[in-house]
């Protein structure tokens, strides 16, 4: 059985302030919602607030990118050790950096690494832009990024990797995908490509999230599906009752 995971990626938004605000808004109903695992993952400068109000909670902090190296000349990066000291997640390879900073799967997979070897959960994104989707590239598309982006990880690491699909037409734009298109491509793609990689009992024991404008009211669609164990929420993260909603979904 996977236990259900839901994350809020909280994208550039909310300074140290108002991260204090919304956390401690939240935390207490967020906690009472069992048998799932939570995660926040606000900005870099807001992870160490994040992480003192949430220290004695069930309710988990990620960070929403590392850099691979553990240390050196590397000007406005951030290492997988002051990420460890904060979190115990972090996002890999989210659309928003692969689309505006250039990160590419190969990119992707030493940061896979670097989480592994400094014990982070990673949450490694992928999905096909619209252009991909309308070419029916999407099988294509998804299936290398998830085979070059999680390759390489010890046996007994894989099977604690997160996988978020976000498909990038359904990101911020209104228009989720269905829960049975994305089944079907959690399915028929990543965990088959997972399955190539590691055998299909990692395939099977891995959480794969959808990603891409999931709301409280869309969420169960999703989450009742056999192959989808979660949510990566970007905008519905940021609103209190939308993000309770969504992870009572789960239960
Ligand atoms: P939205 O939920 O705002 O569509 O964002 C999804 C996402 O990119 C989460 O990482």
């Amino acid at each position: 059985m996977r236990k259900p995971f839901v994350a809020g990626n909280w994208k550039m938004n909310k300074t140290i302030a108002e991260t204090r605000d919304l956390i401690s808004a939240m935390t207490e109903k967020l906690n009472e919602i069992k048998n799932v695992e939570k995660v926040v993952c606000p900005p870099f400068i807001s992870l160490q607030t994040a992480h003192e109000l949430l220290r004695n909670t069930e309710i988990g902090v990620g960070a929403q990118n590392m850099f691979w190296e553990e240390k050196g000349a590397f000007t406005g990066e951030v290492a997988p050790a002051m990420i460890k000291e904060l979190c115990d997640y972090v996002i890999l390879g989210h659309s928003e950096r692969r689309a505006y900073f250039g990160e590419t799967d190969a990119l992707v997979n030493k940061k896979l690494l670097a989480a592994q070897k400094f014990d982070l959960t990673p949450i490694v994104c992928v999905g096909e832009t619209l252009e991909q989707y309308e070419s029916n590239q999407t099988s294509q598309v998804v299936s290398a990024q998830t085979k070059l982006g999680l390759a390489d990880v010890p046996a007994d690491f894989a099977p604690r990797i997160v996988v978020a699909y976000e498909p990038v037409w359904a990101i911020g734009t209104g228009k989720a995908s269905t829960g049975e298109a994305a089944n079907v491509v959690i399915k028929d793609v990543i965990r088959k490509s997972i399955a190539e990689l590691y055998g299909e009992s990692t395939a099977q024991a891995i959480r794969v999230l959808y990603g891409g404008s999931v709301t409280g009211a869309n969420a169960k669609e999703f989450f009742s599906q056999p192959d989808i164990d979660g949510a990566l929420v970007g905008g519905a993260s940021l609103k209190v009752d939308d993000f309770i909603q969504i992870v009572k979904q789960t239960q």
